[in-house]
C-alpha cells in the first residue's frame, strides 16, 4: 500500500467551515485512544517529574495540563490557533497549573525555540493536518535534547486499501487531512535522524472513541462544548450547513471503516 492515501483536491477545497475551526469554537479537541494513548506516549518518552516537555498542536491544553498536574513536569504547549491557546490558558488556570505550563501560538513547521531545549516533544493528532509533515518532525527533533524523545500519536491506515467509499467519507468529515500508513509515519521519524523507533498501531471503534473522549475531557466539558455548538447553530448559517452535512455523513458512515482507520504511537530517541 502507498504510504499516503489522500482525498482528491476538489473534495478538499469544497469544505467551508473547517473541522479544526469548529473544534476551536466549541472548545473541544481529541486524539484517538484518549488518555490511554497519552499515557503510553508519556511512558515511551520517559516523561516524569522534572522533565521539560513541549506539546505541539496542544489544542485545548488537555495533555499539557495533565502532564503538569499528574507528573509535575514543566510544559510548553503550542498551537497554530489563537482560540485553542485561549482555551488552554483557561484550563491551566482552572486546574491550578499556570506556574508549570505556558501556552503560545506557534506553527509546528517553524517552532520559535532554540535548539536542544526539551527533554521530550509530544504531538497528538496534529501532523496529519499539516502540509509539510517532514519539516514539522525535523523541527521537533531540532528542539529536543540529545538523548531526548519525540513521540507522536497519529491517525493511521492500519490495513491496506481502504475502499473509495471510506476515503470519500473521511474527506468530507475530517477535511484537509492526510493519513499515512505506519510505514509512512515511521519513515518520517527515521528521516529526521531518530533512533530506537517504537511503532505500535491500534484499532478503535466509535464506542471506544466516545468513552475515551468522556474520560479525557469529562462529561460536563463535553456538554458545555455541545451547548456552544448549538448556540452557534442558532446564530450562524455556516454552522447550520455544517451540522446538516455532518448528520448526513454520520448516517452514511461506511461499514468496516475501523478495520482500516485506527491510530499509531510512534516514538524515537534523538
Ligand atoms: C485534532 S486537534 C488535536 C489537539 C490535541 N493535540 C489533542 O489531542 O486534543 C489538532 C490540533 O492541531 C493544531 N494544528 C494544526 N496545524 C498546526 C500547525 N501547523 N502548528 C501547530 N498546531 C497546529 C490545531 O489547531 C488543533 O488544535
Amino acid at each position: 500500500m502507498e504510504d499516503k492515501i489522500q482525498s482528491s483536491p476538489e473534495e478538499v477545497s469544497e469544505q467551508e467551515l473547517a473541522y479544526l475551526e469548529m473544534q476551536a469554537d466549541m472548545g473541544i479537541t481529541k486524539h484517538m485512544g484518549g488518555i490511554k494513548a497519552t499515557e503510553e506516549l508519556i511512558e515511551l518518552c520517559d516523561i516524569d517529574k522534572g522533565k521539560y516537555v513541549l506539546d505541539v498542536g496542544c489544542g485545548i491544553g488537555t495533555t499539557a495540563c495533565y502532564l503538569a498536574k499528574r507528573y509535575g513536569c514543566r510544559v510548553v504547549g503550542v498551537d497554530i490557533s489563537e482560540k485553542m491557546i485561549d482555551w488552554s490558558n483557561e484550563r491551566a488556570k482552572r486546574e491550578g497549573v499556570e506556574n508549570r505550563v505556558k501556552f503560545r501560538v506557534a506553527d509546528a513547521q517553524n517552532l520559535p525555540f532554540e535548539d536542544t531545549i526539551f527533554d521530550a516533544v509530544i504531538c497528538e493528532s496534529v501532523i496529519a493536518f499539516i502540509k509539510e509533515k517532514q519539516k514539522s518532525v525535523s523541527e521537533y527533533v531540532r528542539v529536543t535534547k540529545k538523548g531526548g524523545y519525540v513521540g507522536l500519536n497519529e491517525a493511521t491506515w492500519i490495513k491496506a486499501q481502504p475502499s473509495s467509499e471510506i476515503l470519500e467519507y473521511l474527506s468530507h468529515t475530517v477535511e484537509k487531512v492526510e493519513f499515512l500508513t505506519s510505514d509512512g509515519w515511521e519513515e518520517m521519524l527515521k528521516e529526521s535522524g531518530l533512533k530506537d523507533i517504537v511503532v505500535r498501531t491500534y484499532k478503535v471503534s466509535a464506542t471506544s472513541e466516545f468513552f475515551d473522549r468522556v474520560k479525557l475531557l469529562g462529561f460536563k466539558r463535553i456538554l458545555e462544548a455541545w451547548y456552544r455548538f448549538l448556540s452557534m447553530c442558532i446564530v450562524d448559517l455556516a454552522y447550520r450547513k455544517y451540522t446538516r452535512k455532518m448528520i448526513k455523513e454520520s448516517l452514511n458512515m461506511p461499514k468496516g471503516i475501523f478495520e482500516y482507520w485506527g491510530y499509531g504511537i510512534y516514538v524515537g530517541r534523538k
